[in-house]
């Protein structure tokens, strides 16, 4: 069976497309190399021994969406992780956000509606939860205002989802990550941020490679038992392995709603300054960090629960925290022996 992946030489996406084929689906990308590139196919095809179509276009562009419906026929599913994802950029420029986040899910709903393809995965994010009032936080969790355009995306996305299955009866499964890190086993494939990396862990692995002077740790003042904020970590192949589970999910009829919403984390919450511990640990060596203010936009805490995930998909994240602190800095090492 085809699955389209659009957003596929991306950081998730990439990670995806190698446990689909590694579970015997055929899969197809599209990607606009905005924020990518076309060698990750290579990696790919490297890793697996088989090589996914690639299809480089914009999925705001309506005409070129369609007519790509039109060429590639039997797609089975559709997994849309394209999107942009800076959250400082959004501030910036909202109506790029706007634009691109929701015009190509628009061009895709219309693909599927069009050419009769029912079943759609969507990448959302916890971003959709602000700071809750009550952890771990259930998809049931109410959305809080957003705090960003980009996080706003993700809520009207899912809103968009939300009528759009009812009225077109599709099949979706939003997808809603907490904290994806960590790279592929190989090193082939990981996170590949363009110029200063805004996340924590490429952050860290930079500095660590000596790309970067020194960490700045945001804020050591919070309500946490270390003071420095707490997230939910999870590693990307294990997220990745949750997008297969989605979509035989959907492919073999077991969705109980037409609509439904998981959580994607481990359910374990690590503050910063545990991050680097565990960093220190997995690399043998100290990490230049200082603290500093606060980030704006920051929430104090979160952490996911997982089970209905667990429960439901029959999915659970494996790897914990070192495993992910190594496997991104392998992937940063394998980087810098490229240069
Ligand atoms: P990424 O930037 O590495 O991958 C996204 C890919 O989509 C890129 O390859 C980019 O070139 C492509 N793309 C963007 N706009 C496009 C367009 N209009 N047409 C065609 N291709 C386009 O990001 P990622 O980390 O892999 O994230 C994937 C998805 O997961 C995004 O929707 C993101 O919002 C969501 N998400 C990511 C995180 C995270 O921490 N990485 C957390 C929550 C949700
Ligand atoms: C952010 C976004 C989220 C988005 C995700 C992926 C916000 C509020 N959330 O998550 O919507 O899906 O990125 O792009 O922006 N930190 C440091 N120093 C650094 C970088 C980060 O101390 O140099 C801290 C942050 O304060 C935070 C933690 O590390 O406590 C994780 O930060 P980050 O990796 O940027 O992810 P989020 O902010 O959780």
């Amino acid at each position: 069976m085809k699955i389209l992946v659009t957003g596929g030489t991306g950081y998730i996406g990439s990670h995806t497309v190698v446990e689909l084929q590694q579970q015997g689906y055929d899969v197809v990308i599209v990607d606009n190399l905005s924020n990518s590139h076309a060698g990750v196919v290579d990696r790919i095809a490297e890793i697996t021994g088989k090589r996914p179509e690639f299809y480089n276009f914009d999925l705001i562009d309506r005409e070129k969406t369609k007519t790509f419906f039109e060429i590639c026929k039997d797609i089975s599913g559709i997994i849309h992780f394209a999107a942009y994802k800076a959250v400082g950029e959004s501030m910036n420029n909202p109506l790029m956000y706007y634009r691109n986040n929701l015009d190509s899910l628009i061009n895709i709903l219309q693909g599927m509606q069009d050419n009769g393809i029912s079943n759609l995965v969507f990448s959302s994010s916890c971003t959709v939860y602000g700071q809750p009032d009550e952890l771990p936080v259930r998809e049931t969790s109410p959305i809080k205002e957003a705090w960003s355009p980009y996080g706003n995306t993700k809520q009207m996305s899912e809103q968009i989802l939300k009528f759009a299955v009812e009225a077109h009866s599709l099949k979706t499964i939003a997808l809603r990550y907490f904290n994806p890190i960590g790279a592929h086993e190989s090193a082939l494939i990981g996170e590949l941020p363009l110029g200063i990396p805004n996340n924590l862990v490429p952050f860290i692995t930079q500095t660590a490679i000596g790309l970067r002077k020194s960490l700045s740790v945001f804020g050591s003042d919070y309500n946490t038992p270390d003071g420095t904020a707490i997230r939910d970590y999870i590693h990307v192949v294990d997220l990745a392995k949750a997008h297969v589970v989605a979509v035989d999910r959907m492919i073999s009829g077991k969705t109980k709603l037409p609509f439904e919403i998981f959580n994607l984390g481990t359910g374990n919450g690590f503050s910063v300054l545990e991050v680097i511990q565990s960093f220190e640990k997995v690399s043998g060596g100290k990490l230049n960090y200082q603290i500093v203010d606060r980030r704006p936009g920051d929430v104090e805490k979160v952490w996911a629960d997982t089970s209905f995930a667990n429960e439901e998909l029959g999915w659970k994240a494996l790897k914990n925290l070192d495993e992910m602190m190594l496997s991104a800095w392998n992937w940063e090492k394998a980087l810098a022996n490229k240069k």
